[in-house]
């Protein structure tokens, strides 16, 4: 799959244009980019500033020699390149499998065109596949928990190697679900984002703008 992961890397760095704001996403297939984007910039000699959706991928860009800025030093990001773990043919998706769903969702809010990258095992007529990662603030988060169990989410809370509970940038736990029997995703966003200590969850609708495929080398463009 590295290779796919490449191919769809290969194909989004091509498309970032010279005087622009661009968001770095996270996860394995967003750090090939970062990789990519800080060898054109150097060849290129392009002038662009980067806003990251994780300490992780920020630290990897101005490694780098990448311009990393924080969020709120620019007005708007004109392009983010992000992976995913699931994508639906609509072009929606999980994402947070890297637990960096609450940075990602914030900066593809501000990014005027979304691009995700993804190989082709991820892309499903159906999302469901991929556990759906809730970030929830620690304090009284049993509370949720037993809600999600109640809505029959089969919850588990997401834990490090050493089994202790993984913390995410925002020092908030994950909880992934289970939303494989759910039709209704757009209701299910509304359920979650209504529960009190819910910070953010990883449906990702109506977001992503363009979708490039490794493997299947395709592009495909939102109808809007
Ligand atoms: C990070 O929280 C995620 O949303 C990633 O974008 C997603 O998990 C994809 O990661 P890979 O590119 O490593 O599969």
């Amino acid at each position: 799959m590295n290779i796919e992961k490449n191919q769809a890397a290969r194909m989004a760095v091509e498309k970032i244009q010279n005087n622009s704001v661009v968001g770095l996403g996270s996860g394995s297939t967003a750090a090939i980019f970062i990789r990519l984007l800080a060898e054109k910039v150097k060849k290129e000699h392009m002038n662009i500033v980067c806003v990251a959706t994780s300490i992780k991928s920020g630290e990897l860009g101005s490694s780098l020699g990448l311009k990393v800025v924080d969020i709120d030093d620019v007005s708007s990001i004109d392009v983010t390149v992000d992976g995913a773990d699931e994508v639906d043919y609509d072009l929606n998706g999980i994402k947070g499998g890297g637990a960096a769903l609450l940075f990602e969702k914030i900066v593809a809010s501000k990014s005027k065109y979304n691009i995700w990258i993804i190989d082709s095992s991820k892309f499903h007529k159906k999302l469901g596949n991929f556990k759906l990662p809730v970030e929830v603030i620690k304090f009284g988060s049993q509370r949720i928990f037993d809600c999600l169990q109640e809505m029959g989410l089969n919850p588990t809370y997401r834990l490090n190697d050493d089994s202790t509970r993984l913390l995410t940038d925002s020092s908030n736990y994950i909880i992934d679900i289970d939303i494989q029997h759910v039709s209704d995703l757009k209701s299910l966003s509304n359920a979650l984002e209504n529960l009190t200590g819910v910070v953010e969850h990883g449906l990702f609708i109506n977001i992503c703008n363009e979708l490039l495929i490794g493997g299947l080398k395709k592009d495909i463009k939102r109808s809007e």
